[in-house]
């Protein structure tokens, strides 16, 4: 039995070597989380780092190298990850080149033995819904494994945010803004698409935050009259400007939302993006207002990490090694109340956390008389059309 120096950790087996990756989309403030992870590893319990390249492709593909106190130094206010990532890396439908294409595998359980090889006493999975979707049956095999929230679409069950969104609104706000000048001169309508995937909190946060005068989600279906009424409104009031923010997942009544792309071997094939074309070419047909359209994509996802992203990867990567060096396992670090708690990794794979009805968020926007899609004084519920869970399984295309 050993104590740690903060005495109150009861070690009952010495934990000596841990590994780390970082799946799926990237974000603002992985690296901050493997900075902390490193240098809680060294200063709190002298354990060593190994880190897994690419996500789980690194595991199953046995692509690692060990992450030491310099190579965690100068990261922290770099965006991106040094291990580098992966959304097309499912160990259980792992994708593999043979002669006539590609066949999917499962590799698990070549996970399972690279993981046994390097002598590891737990795994830190740093992802979003798809890497923990992937955990969960990694974990079920028998890999101790700890998980740590990470996206820009703050979508993550379970967790009252996750890192990377707060950074991700600040750039949309500040391209809101930028938006605002050019609508104001040239009295036009100014759509500013921004990601999300099935949930709208990007758009809904950086559309109150840049003072948008509509917003799309996708958890609400718009109608494209109540769309034009609100632009015409603001020019009868002497605003001849608007600014529309969208979430990528938009639809209308009735409607679809717009698949970009569809991406082969990735858990989740599809991409979205440019339904804001179709609501803009449609406003200025309606209203004969000039409209214009930039979408940020992956914009949103680079950069530093804002203060708060910092300070939040910084307290999960620090909780997820306390966690792995008591032996817990199967558990995702999160933040509840703003204090560091943890759920089961299993109880939050393949839930997505969307915007509701009756959220503040929601509520205050109408007060403020902003356009959520539908008319001011109809009810959110009648429109409310959400994606709930994650959609999963690739698709053969493109
Ligand atoms: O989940 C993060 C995210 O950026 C989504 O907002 C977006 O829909 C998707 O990933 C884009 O994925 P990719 O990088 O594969 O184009």
């Amino acid at each position: 039995m050993k104590t740690n120096n903060q005495g109150n950790d009861t070690l009952n087996k010495k934990i000596k070597r841990i590994g780390v990756l970082t799946g799926g989309g990237d974000c603002p403030g992985l690296n901050a989380v493997i900075r902390a992870i490193v240098k809680t590893a060294h200063h709190e319990y002298d354990i060593e780092i190994i880190g897994f390249e690419d996500g789980y492709e690194g595991l199953i593909e046995g692509r690692y190298r060990k992450i030491d106190l310099r190579d965690a130094s100068g990261i922290l206010a770099q965006g991106g990850t040094i291990l580098g990532t992966s959304n097309r890396a499912d160990p259980f439908r792992f994708p593999v080149l043979q002669n006539d294409g590609y066949v999917y595998l499962d590799r698990s359980s070549q996970g399972v033995l690279n993981y046994e090889k390097l002598g590891l006493d737990a795994l830190i999975a740093i992802g979003g819904d798809g890497t923990m979707g992937a955990s969960a049956g990694m974990i079920e095999k028998g890999l101790p494994i700890i998980g740590v929230p990470k996206t820009i679409d703050n979508d993550l069950v379970g967790t009252d945010v996750t890192f990377g969104f707060d950074s991700a609104v600040i750039t949309a706000t500040d391209a809101v803004d930028k938006i605002h000048t050019t609508a104001q001169s040239h009295h036009r309508v100014m759509f500013v698409e921004v990601m999300g995937r099935y949930a709208g909190w990007l758009a809904l946060c950086s559309g109150l935050a840049g003072g948008g005068d509509i917003i799309l989600l996708p958890e609400f279906s718009y109608d494209i009259e109540a769309i034009c009424d609100q632009v015409r409104t603001r020019n009868a009031q002497g605003k001849n400007f608007s600014i529309v923010v969208v979430g990528e997942g938009a639809k209308p009544v009735g409607g679809e939302m717009v698949v970009q792309r569809t991406v082969k071997h990735s858990p989740d094939a599809i991409r979205l993006g440019g339904v804001s074309h179709a609501v803009a070419a449609q406003v200025e047909e309606l209203t004969n207002i000039e409209c214009r359209v930039t979408i940020l994509g992956h914009l949103l996802r680079g950069g530093s990490p804002s203060a708060f992203d910092r300070v939040l990867a910084t307290r999960l990567g620090v909780e997820a090694v306390r966690m792995a060096a008591k032996g817990e396992s199967g558990k995702l670090v999160v933040l509840k109340n703003n204090r560091m708690d943890s759920i089961p990794i299993a109880e939050v794979a393949g839930k997505i956390r969307t915007v509701t009805p009756d959220d503040n968020l929601v509520r205050t926007a109408q007060s403020l008389g902003i356009c959520l899609g539908f008319a001011q004084g109809e009810s959110p519920e009648k429109y409310y059309d959400p994606v709930q869970t994650a959609p999963r399984q690739g698709q053969e295309d493109n």
